[in-house]
Order: structure tokens, then C-alpha cells, then sequence
């Protein structure tokens, strides 16, 4: 676990929030698993950087593991900070730790994830409707293949609430409106490209050519399963249709290239919103309990047009 981006001289010892003079601020971060992470990651840290007079981020990077996020979470607690952000890993576990955070007078901030506790246990969430980005896959997915067609879903980590709500919006959609399209197999990519690429290969050996959709929780392990339908012999985005969830440069480019078909977008580009919050919370205002990010979905054909505009 990597601890401590950027701390300044500015950490108390009392573990009381109320006396820091910056905005002390304790991010447990999820890890570096996809290029969606890095930008992530990246907007909180820059914008962290760009105030450095004001704000006093610690940073955890938790490698994918939520004991680790509890660890960071418990130090940013000893710390004294003022707020605490959290992308949790998986939705849940964080009791405990939420109730200690809440002992010691910290707000918990959730980041784009959320957990499932009681909503006492936490200030707000700032993240998307995953539910939402599930039922407009499957819509998009039905429209490319005219209602009828095998299709393989490539489900992103294991207990995630990205993946459990991307899989439930995207399944009830289809088995409430599209009853042509058939999920032949479903299996964790963990949101990783090797892994969605691994997976793939799997499903090509199994069920080959009948496949004519993949889905993918996210663009990186879409990214991987093109690869492996490459290797295959068989056309992405003809052959076999992607759908996956993110917005990243990476699907821009295969749409671009004819290998992917839609993406419908999530932000990560959450760094603004997330200090502006933790500097209302530590000025003791309110905030609203769920901040929804705003997303588009972005198709082929218009992918060349929107790339030089796609900031992550
Ligand atoms: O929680 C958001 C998801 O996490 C992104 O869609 C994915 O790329 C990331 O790993």
C-alpha cells in the first residue's frame, strides 16, 4: 500500500478533524486496474496539486484489496484528517471501520463506488447510476443486433457495486424488453484488460462464432476481448458487437478503427467535486447524499469527431 502522496507539515495529533489549518483530506483509493482508475486517480491528485496552499491530501493506494483500504482508512483516522474519500472496492465490510470514522468525528465521502451501510455511516456518495449504464448497454446492444442474438457479458470485480448494479441494469433490461437476446455466459474480467481478454478467449473456445455481442463492465476488459476475438480470426465490431461502459480514449479508438460499437460513458474526472464537498463538509454545511455524475453514450459513428475532445 503506497501511503502518503502528498502530506504536508499540516498533520495533527489529536485526531480531532476541527483544528487543521488546510483542508487535511485521506483518499483510499482501489487500486490502478483500468485506465477509467488512472483518471481517476489522476483528477484528484492534480487537483489536489493545483491547491497545494489550501488542501493536504494523503493518498492510499490499496492494490485492489479492501483490507488495505481499511488500513489506509484507519491511519487517516489516527491522522486526524478532516474528511475521508473512499472508492470501496467491494460494497461490503465497511461498517466497522465506518463507525470509527464516524467515532472520531470524520465524514466518509464515498468516490464513484458505493457501499452498502446504513446511509448514517456516510455523508455523501459522488458517482454515477450504474444502473442506469447497465439498462442503456443493453438497449444499444439490442438496437445493434436488431433484437436477436447470442451475447457474452464480461462482468467487472466480484462484489463491486459497478458490477453488481452494471449486471442487474443490463440483465433486467434485456429480460424485460429484449426477449430475443440470449446471455450465454457470464464471468468476472475483474475490470482489467488481461483479464477480459483471458475470459474471452475462454468464451470463443466454448461457444466460437454463435457469440455476436460481448458487453463489458468496462472498456478495459472490451479492449482485451477484442484482442482475443482478433486472435480468433473474427471481426470486433462486426462479428461480434462491444458494448462496454466508460468513455476511455482506448474504445474511442477502436470504435474509430470499425472494433467497437458503443460505449456508454462514466466520469471519472471527480477531483473538483470531491475537494469542493470535503470543504463544505469541514465547514460544517450540508451536502446531498447521492451527487450523480452526468454521462453521455458515445457511438462509432461519430468516435473519430468526439476523440481529440475525450479528456481521459
Ligand atoms: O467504479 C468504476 C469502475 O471501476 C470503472 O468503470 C472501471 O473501469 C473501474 O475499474
Amino acid at each position: 500500500m503506497l501511503l502518503a502522496v502528498a502530506c504536508g507539515p499540516s498533520t495533527p495529533s489529536g485526531g480531532k478533524s476541527s483544528g487543521n489549518e488546510k483542508l487535511v483530506v485521506g483518499f483510499a483509493q482501489i487500486g490502478q486496474e483500468s485506465g477509467w482508475r488512472d483518471a481517476e486517480t489522476a483528477s484528484i491528485q492534480f487537483y489536489a496539486g493545483q491547491n497545494l496552499d489550501t488542501i493536504d491530501l494523503k493518498f492510499a493506494d490499496a492494490q485492489q484489496k479492501q483490507e488495505n483500504q481499511i488500513k489506509a482508512i484507519k491511519s487517516f483516522i489516527e491522522m486526524g484528517v478532516d474528511v475521508i474519500g473512499v472508492a470501496p472496492v467491494v460494497e461490503t465490510g465497511w461498517d466497522a471501520v465506518f463507525t470509527e470514522a464516524k467515532d472520531a468525528g470524520i465524514p466518509i465521502v464515498l468516490v464513484d463506488r458505493m457501499a452498502s451501510v446504513d446511509e448514517s455511516l456516510y455523508a455523501t456518495f459522488i458517482g454515477s447510476d450504474f444502473i442506469e449504464e447497465g439498462k442503456n448497454a443493453a438497449i444499444e446492444m439490442s438496437a445493434l443486433l436488431g433484437g436477436t442474438g447470442k451475447i457474452v457479458q464480461l462482468e467487472g470485480t466480484v462484489g463491486a457495486s459497478a458490477a453488481n448494479d452494471r449486471k442487474k441494469g443490463f440483465e433486467d433490461e434485456i429480460a424485460a424488453n429484449h426477449p430475443g437476446i440470449e446471455i450465454i455466459a457470464s464471468q468476472t474480467g475483474d475490470f482489467t484488460r488481461a483479464k477480459g481478454k483471458e475470459v474471452m478467449e475462454s468464451f470463443l473456445k466454448t461457444y466460437g462464432s454463435d457469440i455476436k455481442g460481448i458487453y463489458g463492465h468496462n472498456d478495459d476488459m472490451a479492449l482485451g476481448a477484442i484482442e482475443a476475438i482478433k486472435e480468433a480470426g473474427l471481426k470486433p465490431g462486426s462479428d461480434i458487437v462491444v458494448v462496454s461502459v466508460d468513455g476511455v480514449k482506448g474504445i474511442f479508438e477502436a470504435m474509430a478503427a470499425g472494433e467497437a460499437n458503443v460505449t456508454v460513458e462514466c466520469n471519472p474526472l471527480l477531483g473538483p467535486q470531491f475537494f469542493d464537498v470535503c470543504q463544505t463538509l469541514k465547514d460544517g454545511g450540508t451536502v446531498e447524499k447521492w451527487i450523480k455524475s452526468d454521462e453521455g453514450i458515445f457511438r462509432a459513428d461519430t468516435a473519430a469527431a468526439d476523440l481529440p475532445n475525450r479528456k481521459y
